[in-house]
């Protein structure tokens, strides 16, 4: 059966992936085009539009802040799920002991945390391995709205606990997750209690930098959708979000290698994070 989505003709693609691009820092390269089609297609109903060349300009020439909400909730991926990437949370355990004497508080991000798995499986990784000893707080931060509020909610499908590994730093889920009637989980108020989730924008560093200082940020897998053009503005805020000193871990497809960002790589076992240092002088600005 054909999608009721129109086409999406050449200019219009360009001017709306240039658009995107510059807004979110999210790029939808040539084989990427007919899943923009697909997912702006609904703005369009909603605003009873047949032609992409409309929904440009009213992006363009009255594009609401709630507008480019809308966009932002369409347009990202939010693949996540609860101890994604486990080895990452194992090298936490390790070692959050060694930093909490960094500041009273032990700060950690979940930058581009979608739905907030991420972001109560690094509360459930600390609580276990600080043991009440170090206070902590977890923040997630993401620039769609839509999995923010679920995040809020707590309450995810069997699914997002789809790695069949026992989990890191021996948690044990059931005390932080209740199954309810339907099957789902939802994270006890305790956990929620650890997490705050906040909506942000990793493609403005001006607005990332409203946000403070993190002993520990995991963004993970946010940066593959960047291109070279967008990918300094999310380095500039990572710069910002991270304290002087503080670990940075990036998803497994991506590097800092070869980058003006201010982060040494450091070991952690068999992987490895980085590090923030001083920021280098820059000619240019983002
Ligand atoms: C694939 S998910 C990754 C979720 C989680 N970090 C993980 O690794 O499981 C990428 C998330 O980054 C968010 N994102 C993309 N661009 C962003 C931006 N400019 N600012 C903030 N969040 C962004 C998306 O909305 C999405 O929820």
């Amino acid at each position: 059966m054909k999608d009721q989505a129109p086409p999406l003709a050449d200019l219009d693609y360009e001017l709306l992936r240039r658009a995107i691009l510059d807004r979110l820092g999210l790029d939808y390269p040539p084989h990427k085009r007919d899943l923009l089609r697909l997912r702006l297609a609904a703005r369009l109903r909603v605003h009873g539009m047949r032609r992409f060349t409309e929904y440009y300009r009213l992006l363009k020439f009255e594009g609401s802040d709630d507008e480019w909400m809308q966009v932002a909730n369409a347009v990202t991926n939010n693949e996540t799920y609860f101890f994604r990437e486990r080895h990452q949370f194992e090298q936490l355990g390790a070692l959050a002991p060694t930093l909490a004497h960094r500041s009273d508080v032990l700060r950690v991000l979940s930058a581009g945390c979608s739905s907030g798995e991420e972001a109560y499986s690094l509360a459930m990784v600390l609580g276990n391995v600080l043991g009440g000893r170090r206070p902590f707080q977890v923040m997630g931060v993401d620039v769609s709205t839509a999995k923010l509020d679920q995040g809020r909610r707590a309450v995810y499908s069997p699914r997002s606990m789809r790695d069949n590994h026992p989990p890191p730093c021996g948690v044990d889920t059931n005390t932080h997750l209740e199954v309810e009637g339907d099957g789902s989980l939802k994270a006890s108020r305790a956990l929620q209690a650890q997490v705050t989730f906040r909506w942000t924008n990793l493609a403005d560093p001006k607005l990332a930098a409203t946000l403070g200082t993190f002993d520990i940020v995991f963004c993970r897998n946010v940066l593959i959708y960047a291109d070279d053009s967008s990918m300094p503005r999310f380095h500039r805020s990572l710069e910002q979000l991270t304290a002087l000193g503080g670990h940075l871990f990036l998803g497994h497809a991506e590097s800092l290698l070869g980058t003006q960002a201010a982060f040494e790589p450091v070991r952690l076992g068999e992987h490895f994070a980085y590090v923030r240092g001083a920021p280098p002088a820059r000619a240019s600005h983002y």
